[in-house]
């Protein structure tokens, strides 16, 4: 795993920008993995400032979303299709026909999975794949626990993570039980992947991630046996093997 440290959110973001635009302009039908959440937020921010500046088109991107809610349709605010329209897709170029997120509202969620897999190998798979880190060490919505061979699936998520995610709903009662997420083994079979990591909850995760083993109780450990990692952490995240990181770490 290759570590970028840098000093804050800003920088993170400005970094990833940076492999983004590499990614999308380097190759003809670029395919994307994206995350939700507050830590890609300014990343996506960054991407539509270049796409406003004419320094990058995203006509032929094609997209694939980590996760969905099970029970909230687009139109829900809380829906991560609704945060990836509102927050990314609706103010670049990108084809929408190109745009992927799981259907959490389906008759069959089992059916959505596989279909989700298939979209993802007839597209090529993913080029690069963007993942936030959740508290407890889940990347997408794979919670600790989950086998290392999983495909897209449906899970139930964790008190702690449906704790986490209530800041952005109403009230807590309101965050979902269940989601659908790519499998820990679909985002390993990324040919790139960048890990962001910001802000000082992440401290003890990033300490785990660095130097702990691969387990499965611990999900994001998996990208120890992924040959094209980078991770950007900053200093608040408490970036391993600084002075810093260790008394961060409360
Ligand atoms: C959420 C999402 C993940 C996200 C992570 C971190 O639950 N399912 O895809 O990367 O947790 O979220 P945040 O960036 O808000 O800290």
């Amino acid at each position: 795993m290759n570590l970028v440290k840098v000093k804050n959110h800003e920088e993170m973001s400005e970094q990833a920008c940076r492999i983004v635009l590499d990614k999308v302009s380097s190759l003809p039908s670029p395919v994307l993995g994206l995350a939700t959440g507050s830590t890609p937020e300014r990343l996506y921010e960054l991407l539509i400032d270049q796409y406003n500046r004419k320094a990058v088109s995203f006509a032929h991107t094609t997209t694939f979303n980590l996760d969905e809610y099970v029970g909230l349709d687009k139109t829900h605010s809380n829906s991560y299709r609704y945060y990836m329209e509102n927050q990314f897709f609706k103010k670049i170029d990108i084809q929408k026909s190109h745009t992927y997120v799981p259907n959490g509202t389906g008759d069959d969620l089992e059916q959505e999975c596989l279909h989700y897999e298939k979209l993802i190998t007839d597209a090529g798979g993913i080029d690069l794949q963007i993942l936030g880190l959740g508290l407890n060490g889940h990347i997408g919505f794979n919670e600790p626990g989950t086998s290392f061979s999983t495909k897209t699936h449906v899970v139930d998520l964790e008190f702690t993570t449906r704790k986490a995610n209530a800041r952005f709903f109403r009230s807590a009662k309101e965050v979902p039980h269940q989601a659908i997420t790519m499998g820990i083994e679909t985002i390993l079979q990324s040919k790139q992947i960048l890990l962001l990591v910001s802000g000082k909850q992440k401290a003890e995760a990033l300490q785990r991630l660095f130097y702990g083993d691969a387990t499965e109780e611990f999900p994001a450990s998996v990208l120890k046996n992924h040959s094209n990692v980078t991770i950007i952490a900053d200093e608040a995240a408490g970036v391993p093997g600084t002075a810093r990181s260790l008394s961060n770490r409360k």
